[in-house]
């Protein structure tokens, strides 16, 4: 009797600990004076070769997002409770890639030492498909040329910026593998080995993606030793980040907004002492919270220190202006992908055709046309936000290092087919509908609405 209880009151222990970190998926950040008292630390640690120690209780973390693992997953509610008798048939995953270095280095140079020594990324280029030849792997070694002047800059750093961190990397690995424990044993859409018939790989054209794709499919296939198709569209059409004039239009506009002017506004300080010290004092810097947010992101989560003063003062940037610097950039990516004015349009045109090929992988998949049973995609954080915002997410932080979205079918014994929705790990908390359980027709309806209507006409408006 004793035990009964102690072990239920684990489990509702458990449960109310796993209700509230996905809280921290979830704050209310829609109002632009939230840096000066934000309901959760947004502070971001991370070392050289590893993010996590223990295994993810579902919380947001920057460097290493949640995603789906057997350490917390539930199956959908009317499926655990036994209501529904049904199984999982099919699972499309779009993730970020892993941790990395920074895309944007300060104007007059960078005072840390970026060292990826430890890390060997591997081109290939130029093989054919017949068996004989095979080129040789070979891999960038970046190295400090003493010779070369402007080396001075980047404090002799030996990475290509933004180039996946061995850390990135390794955190891919652990990724896939635990993918693979939950889909792959547990839910068996993932095959042991990868096979055409059943599984579908995509990426950007970045190497970045590409990276982390090597090192999740390793995590996966951990002996599986051929090569594999990653599916790529041409770089300049690509439907997941197509060109569109009116889409940057519509970004334009949204930046001048009143609630964009209070946003800053109230980082009118921060950005002052910001650029005094690091000689950020240009508008790339300065019209939003993008560049600091790399900046500082790709330090902390590769182990290196927050930034100090250019004029070689000992004056560096301190926690509580890097906390706020972490929070503004939450801010935007809540106010582009869920708050700001024609919303809709604004993710038709950034992410409407890529959603348009998943419908169609996905109804193909549903409808028996299709054989895939996995289809995994190797994305940017460009992509998670508008996707998030397609699927109704009730409030977007920025989608840190390998966030996800899993769109997982299930199949009941009537044959019918039901949608679950995760975001980083659990059920996404959608403004559409409840992305728990939903008939398949009903999720391909709400999801179509952000397919344009005619994508060339609408990025020609004026
Ligand atoms: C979020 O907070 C704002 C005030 O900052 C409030 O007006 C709004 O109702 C809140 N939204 C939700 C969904 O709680
Ligand atoms: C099972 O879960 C579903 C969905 O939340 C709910 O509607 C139903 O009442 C539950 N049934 C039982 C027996 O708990
Ligand atoms: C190489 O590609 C050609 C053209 O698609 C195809 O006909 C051939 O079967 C391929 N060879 C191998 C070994 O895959
Ligand atoms: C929203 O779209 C309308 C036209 O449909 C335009 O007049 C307005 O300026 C746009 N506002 C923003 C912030 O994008
Ligand atoms: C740099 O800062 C100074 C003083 O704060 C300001 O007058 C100037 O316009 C700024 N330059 C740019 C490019 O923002
Ligand atoms: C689910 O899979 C199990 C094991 O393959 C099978 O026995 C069961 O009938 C399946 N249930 C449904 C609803 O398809």
């Amino acid at each position: 009797m004793i035990k009964i209880t102690s072990s239920l009151l684990a489990l509702v222990l458990a449960l109310s600990a796993h209700a509230a970190s996905v809280d921290t998926l979830y704050p209310n950040i829609s109002d632009p004076s939230v840096i000066e008292n934000p309901p959760y630390d947004s502070m971001m640690h991370g070392s050289k070769h590893e993010s996590r120690t223990g295994p993810s209780d579902g919380s947001y973390n920057y460097c290493s997002m949640p995603h789906p693992s057997v350490s917390y997953y539930k199956e959908p509610q009317p499926v655990a409770n036994g209501t529904v008798n049904a199984n999982l048939s099919a699972l499309l995953y779009i993730q970020r890639h892993q941790k990395r270095t920074a895309y944007n280095l300060f104007p007059y140079g960078e005072n840390e030492h970026y060292d990826c020594t430890d890390s060997e990324p591997f081109l290939y280029l130029g093989a054919t498909n017949s068996s004989s030849p095979k080129p040789l792997p070979v891999y960038a070694a970046t190295y400090v040329d003493d010779q070369n002047p402007l080396y001075e800059t980047l404090t002799e750093s030996t990475c290509q910026f933004p180039q996946l961190t061995v850390g990135g990397f390794l955190d891919g690995v652990q990724h896939g593998q635990e993918l693979y424990e939950l889909y792959g044993k547990k839910h068996h859409v993932i095959p042991s080995e990868p096979s055409a018939q059943t599984v579908w790989l995509r990426s950007s054209t970045a190497s970045l993606t590409q990276g982390s794709a090597g090192g999740v499919l390793r995590g996966l296939w951990p002996h599986y030793n051929k090569p594999l198709p990653l599916h790529q569209q041409i770089d300049s059409i690509d439907s997941h980040e197509p060109p569109c004039d009116y889409n940057d239009a519509l970004l334009s506009a949204s930046q001048s907004t009143k609630v964009w002017e209070k946003h800053l506004e109230v980082t009118k300080t921060l950005r002052k002492e910001l650029a005094d010290m690091l000689f950020t004092n240009n508008s790339d810097w300065n019209s939003n919270f993008d560049h600091y947010n790399d900046n500082f992101q790709a330090r902390l989560c590769n182990g290196y220190k927050l930034p100090c003063a250019q004029s070689g003062s000992d004056k560096c940037v301190t926690e509580e202006q890097a906390r706020q610097v972490f929070v503004a950039g939450d801010w935007e990516y809540n106010y582009y992908w869920v708050d700001r004015e024609n919303v809709t349009e604004a993710i038709q045109l950034t992410s409407g055709l890529y959603i348009k090929d998943m419908l169609k992988q996905l109804q193909d998949v549903e409808s028996g046309k299709s054989t895939l049973k996995y289809m995994h995609h190797f994305m940017h954080d460009g992509d998670i936000g508008p996707l998030a915002g397609s699927l109704g997410i009730r409030s977007l932080r920025w989608p840190g290092m390998a966030s996800n979205i899993a769109i997982e079918l299930w199949k009941t014994e009537n044959h019918e087919t039901y949608v679950r929705a995760l975001y980083s790990g659990s059920t996404l908390q959608s403004r559409h509908g409840d992305m728990e359980w939903m008939p398949f027709d009903k999720f391909v309806q709400l999801w179509s609405k952000y397919v344009p209507h005619d994508f060339v006409a609408q990025c020609a408006q004026s």
